[in-house]
């Protein structure tokens, strides 16, 4: 009998047959070339995870437009068509080892830390926390310029055109970063959109722009090709915020991103397995299920095969995304299905900055 069968279930995803529910989950590793072009080193990185029996890999944060969109020094983007086709080397060998292959859309908004440019967000709150050292920064954030009229307009065209890219590429399909305090969050996120027109105010207002990047995506790729959206509460600059309104604010966001017709949804939570605001009640993946009625991918905390297996048997969710535990077991799903030990994760694997090792490139054979 299979330890995990709900695991190890073949599930349709959009228009994707994956033959498991694990997923990578998308992890930011600064290691491209300073003009934002993926190399050789990214390609066997991404490889291992395919070999190792992933079904859907999801990529680090992709910037999509050249204008206020990276975070990072080193970060990867999808601005320009040479961005683009630079992946196409990753997604040749992931599809030759049988993976597939997701790029995910990620707009930095405030949370910037290279370069010397002001950055923009809905409203000119300055980020709490301080700059992400495993991504090389330190210190505080800079205080961002509110976004006019056109900044939107730009910023959500520049999502539809980078989504197009992709596709041309030959991505399996995008993921929009709407999560873990990015440009796309701080307009959810009722501290840092502070805006008085139409993108401001009540949640509904707050989640109006990732309808639209969502509506502009569709529009540019078409009704079948695979879009997911990404959702959380907490934020990389401050773990542990939560919604003000509550399984409320749930019912709305959901409801609205499902509107947009997205393929998919990924939450993630610090611990996907906890409930979302109170004792005993609902996570949020398995609210988002409830009020999206679309397929569900979980994350937080889920390398322990007995925690994924449980949220999918419970059919909690549809598919779980590893991310730490996958990097340092990059054949987790191998090891998992063959009843082999994993290796914990630890902190120290990121230090100094979370950039590639070099065992994590070596060539495979
Ligand atoms: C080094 C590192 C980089 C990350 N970069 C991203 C990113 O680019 N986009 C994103 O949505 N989440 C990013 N995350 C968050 C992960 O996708 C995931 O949510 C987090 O690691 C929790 O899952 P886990 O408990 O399985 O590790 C990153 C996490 C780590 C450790």
């Amino acid at each position: 009998m299979e330890r995990y069968p709900k695991l190890f279930s073949s599930v349709q995803l959009g228009s994707l047959k994956l033959p498991n529910r694990a997923v990578l989950a998308p992890m930011t590793r600064t290691s491209s070339e300073p003009s934002g072009l993926a190399n050789d080193r990214m390609v066997r990185y991404y490889t291992r995870f395919a070999k190792g029996g992933f079904g859907l890999i999801i990529t680090e944060g992709l910037y999509p437009d050249a204008a206020n969109s990276r975070s990072y020094e080193n970060q990867p983007g999808i601005a320009t068509d040479a961005q683009a086709d630079s992946w196409r080397p990753v997604i040749q060998a992931v599809h030759r080892e049988g993976g597939k292959i997701v790029a995910q859309l990620m707009h930095a908004g405030a949370l910037v830390q290279h370069g010397a440019f002001t950055p923009i967000a809905p409203s000119a709150v300055k980020p709490v926390g301080t700059m992400l050292e495993d991504h090389g920064g330190s210190g505080e954030f800079a205080v961002p310029r509110e976004m006019t009229l056109s900044d939107i307009r730009q910023a959500v065209h520049g999502f539809a055109e980078a989504a197009l890219r992709a596709k041309q590429a030959g991505f399996d399909g995008v993921e929009v970063h709407a999560a873990n305090g990015y440009l796309l969050d701080q307009f959810i996120t009722d501290y840092t959109n502070r805006r008085a027109d139409e993108y401001g105010g009540s949640t509904e207002r707050r989640i109006r722009i990732v309808v639209e990047v969502l509506d502009a995506i569709r529009a540019a790729v078409g009704p079948d090709y695979l879009v997911g959206v990404r959702i959380s509460q907490g934020k990389v600059n401050d773990f542990h915020h939560k919604w003000a309104g509550g399984e409320e604010d749930a019912r709305i966001i959901f409801t609205r991103l499902a509107a947009a017709s997205p393929s998919y949804i990924h939450t993630t939570e610090y611990k996907a397995y906890a409930p979302a605001f109170h004792e005993g009640g609902p996570t949020l993946a398995e609210l988002a299920k409830r009020y999206s009625g679309l397929p569900v991918i979980a994350n937080g905390k889920l390398g322990e095969p007995d925690r994924a297996e449980a949220m999918l048997e419970k059919d909690h969710t549809d598919l779980v995304a590893i991310g730490t535990s996958a990097l340092v077991n990059p054949d987790w799903v191998s090891k998992v299905q063959a009843g082999r030990d994993l290796h914990p994760f630890d902190h120290h694997f990121l230090l100094p900055i979370a950039t590639l090792k070099d065992e994590e490139v070596m060539a495979q054979e």
